[in-house]
């Protein structure tokens, strides 16, 4: 099939690059210049686990495309992807403006049938927004079909592939049928291609994420809970997860939910429920709880240090808000820089990916270190902000030999009391029976 994916942002490439992986012809249009002429050379301007491959062998073959004309776009594409941002407008709400003024380019540009899919997570009742923006101008037929994305940064090329379900709002029998027919080849193993109307669809994916985000921060409820009782978070997460009712999965307590997705979805399902007149009064529980939770690391670290950060260097492992990603946007580990900063201490940092991110945006103000053990040396403790595979085992002997201070603050739980205990290290971490 020609598929055309308007914004070549994270949720677009991905997009473009898997639709083209199964033989579909697609062309991705992005309005700077400068990106599409690197992704012409075969430049991924993102990082993405496995989608270099994809990208390169696709590109190769003539399958994956890239322009910067819209009109281009639109007169190859039967079935055109709008992958655009929606910001936070300011107020917490989801700013439409990209998706509108392209569309109202639509509505001008196209001559014959297309089915315009919103794949960008809108509020409910955008497809119908941008059906009317489209039908001011157009001349011929076309469909909105809403066709929320469930990608996970780090795993989005598995997801895009292999979906456990994929959601289409339609109403009309003609697009459904394309978009079936484009689907088809990732459900294979038998997942559900689920049909509904638009807004039902555009509404799954914020009550997905919202869902999602506040059972991480029920867990965290209960962890900060467990500190107080002495209990054992990680016991009563295994103890509960074992009921199917409800799983095992997003259940881990920490420093809080980050990223581009959950804490802008959460605030905007919760803004439009005010606009509807509705008080999400849980939404708005799980905003402040997770706010809060994103420096829970904090006072134990005063309390460790009687108060007295002043000129302390503190190690952190872990810049990006979870691992295999250099995102840091809404990352705890920034809450936690800027309130160490604050309180006069200094730190030398260390992630995989996303050390250059958090440089543009700290420039000398923090040290940076080429590997994990070059930020422990001279320090007078280790904080642990991201669950990257390389910290679950460390030499602990030479985290001991180090550290000033012998104890590790661990954000994401990443290591047994037990061996704590017997790596004769101070161990504190969220919601475990050692909590300071
Ligand atoms: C999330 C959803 O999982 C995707 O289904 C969705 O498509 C995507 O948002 C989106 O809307 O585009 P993502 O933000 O990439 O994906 O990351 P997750 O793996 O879901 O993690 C989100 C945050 O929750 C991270 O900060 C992570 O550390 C935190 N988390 C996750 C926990 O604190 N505990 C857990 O048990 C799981």
């Amino acid at each position: 099939m020609k598929i055309s994916v308007i914004g070549t942002g994270y949720v677009g490439l991905v997009t473009g690059t898997c639709l083209a992986e199964t033989g579909n012809e697609v062309v991705c249009v992005d309005i700077d210049e400068n990106k599409v002429q690197k992704m012409r050379n075969g430049e991924v301007p993102i990082y993405e686990p496995h989608l270099d491959v994809l990208f390169e062998r696709n590109i190769k073959a003539g399958r994956l495309k890239f322009s910067t004309s819209l009109s281009e776009g639109l007169e190859h594409g039967e079935i055109i992807f709008l992958a655009l941002p929606t910001p936070d407008d300011g107020d917490g709400a989801a700013d439409l403006s990209f998706v509108l003024g392209v569309s109202e380019q639509i509505g001008k540009i196209i001559k014959d049938y297309k089915v315009i899919v919103d794949k960008s997570t809108v509020p409910v009742g955008t497809a119908e927004k941008v059906q009317a923006v489209i039908a001011k101008n157009a001349i011929c037929d076309f469909d909105v079909v809403s066709n929320p994305e469930f990608l996970r940064e780090g795993f989005a090329v598995d997801d895009f592939l292999k979906p456990e379900r994929i959601v289409i709002g339609s109403s009309s029998e003609k697009a459904t049928e394309l978009m079936k027919k484009l689907y088809k080849p990732f459900v294979r193993s038998g997942n559900p291609i689920i049909i509904m109307d638009e807004k039902s669809a555009e509404l799954t994916k914020y009550a997905a994420n919202s869902f999602l985000a506040a059972k991480i921060t029920f867990m965290n409820e209960i962890a900060n809970y467990c500190e107080k009782v002495g209990a054992d978070v990680d016991k009563v997460r295994i103890g509960m997860g074992t009921d199917s009712r409800i799983g095992k999965r997003f259940l881990f307590p920490g420093i809080g939910y980050g990223g581009s997705c959950f804490p802008k979805d959460v605030k905007a399902l919760y803004n439009s429920g005010k606009e509807s007149d509705y008080n999400f009064a849980m939404l708005d529980a799980v905003i402040k709880v997770n706010q809060k939770q994103k420096t829970a690391l904090i006072p134990k670290i005063k309390a460790y240090f009687d108060n007295d950060l002043q000129n302390k260097t503190f190690a952190i492992w872990g810049l990006a808000f979870k691992p295999e990603t250099d995102d840091i946007r809404e990352a705890p580990s920034l809450y936690i820089i800027d309130e160490l900063l604050n309180n006069g201490a200094k730190i030398k940092a260390f992630d995989p990916e996303a050390m250059e991110n958090v440089s543009n945006k700290y420039g000398d103000k923090i040290s940076f270190s080429k590997t994990m053990y070059d930020a422990i040396t001279n320090v007078d403790a280790l904080i642990i902000c991201t669950e990257w595979s390389i910290f679950r085992t460390p030499d602990f002997e030479k985290i001991r030999k180090n550290l000033k201070s012998q104890v590790i603050f661990d954000g994401r739980n990443l290591y047994d009391i037990q061996d704590m205990e017997k790596e004769q290290l101070d161990y504190i971490s969220i919601g475990r029976s050692n909590a300071f």
